[in-house]
């Protein structure tokens, strides 16, 4: 662990206690999925409350600016924000969609199509500047520890997706099931990363989701082309262009695993698996 994450942590507590007392929260515990925030819930008098604190602040700004331009198209509401620090409207009860996998499945397909059709209505902020997936995908130029048959299919493949991609829109950026969250009657998107591109794009996460359940599935590949075939109709695009950049989005993830040192072995299977799928 680097110093200024030992150090982050050290302060957690303290930085805690000032937002409890600055913001008037209660009954602050943290969730139980957490990944790389750290996120706690609670309330604000009567009003359901997520806490977000960051490492990473300039990641946490783009996240609210992102929950900004999408305010209003299903996303959850921003309550305050300073420096590391996000304070969001929890969802209730904040199940997530991964509840639905793997029996509903088709289910959790369209509710995903619903919220990401709902999102990509949301102009594209003027004022703000998001990056564009063809920044992001500018890392598959790198050289990394991928075999470099992977490296180049991704980077033909992207380079055909992006020169014939349908009109930019805003983009969620990481739509799995845990970014999906039951609310009341209905579903609410947090965690957005903000990025333009095409719609296309956007199902790929939900695809390689939930990890690592997904893999652990018999009939894998069976699931991956059933979710291709509805997103295809949802988007009313070709299922070729889904699976082709199901397959970038994995190299592109393998990538990014590999810089910020995490287990590349989910990635690096699924890669295996849909280089096969890609491929007949
Ligand atoms: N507004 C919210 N309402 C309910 N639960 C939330 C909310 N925000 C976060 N959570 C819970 O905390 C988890 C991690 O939050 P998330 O914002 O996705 O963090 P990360 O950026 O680390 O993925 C979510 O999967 C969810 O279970
Ligand atoms: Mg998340």
């Amino acid at each position: 662990m680097k110093l200024v994450e030992k150090q982050w942590l050290v302060d957690l507590p303290s930085l805690i206690a000032q937002m409890e007392s600055l913001y008037g929260l209660s009954a602050l515990k943290p969730f139980e999925n957490l990944s790389y925030n750290y996120v706690l819930s609670g309330f604000q008098g009567a009003q359901a409350i997520a806490l977000k604190l960051g490492i990473d602040k300039d990641a946490l700004q783009r996240e609210a600016a992102a929950l900004k331009a999408f305010a209003g198209f299903g996303v959850v509401k921003i309550l305050a924000e300073s420096n590391g620090m996000l304070l969001l409207e929890r969802a209730v009860s904040g199940v997530s969609l991964k509840s639905y996998f793997p029996e509903k499945d088709n289910e959790a397909v369209y509710i995903t199509g619903q919220c990401l059709k709902r999102l990509h209505q949301a102009p594209i902020p003027k004022n703000k500047t998001f990056p564009h997936i063809k920044d992001w995908l500018m890392a598959l130029d790198q050289d990394w520890p991928i075999p470099e048959n992977y490296l180049q299919k991704a980077r033909k493949l992207r380079d055909g997706l992006l020169q014939t991609s349908a009109k930019d829109v805003l983009l969620h950026g990481d739509l799995h099931h845990d970014n999906i969250l039951h609310n009341g009657d209905d579903w609410l998107v947090i965690d957005p990363k903000g990025v333009i591109g095409e719609a296309a794009y956007e199902v790929a996460a939900f695809i390689r989701n939930p990890i690592p359940e997904l893999l652990a599935e018999n009939t894998v590949e069976n699931i991956i082309h059933h979710r291709i075939d509805l997103f295809a109709k949802i988007l009313d695009v070709a299922q070729q262009r889904i699976l082709d950049w199901c397959f970038v989005e994995a190299v592109l993830s393998w990538c990014w695993d590999i810089e910020d040192g995490l287990d590349p072995n989910y990635i690096r299977n699924l890669s295996i698996r849909l280089d096969a799928i890609v491929s007949n």
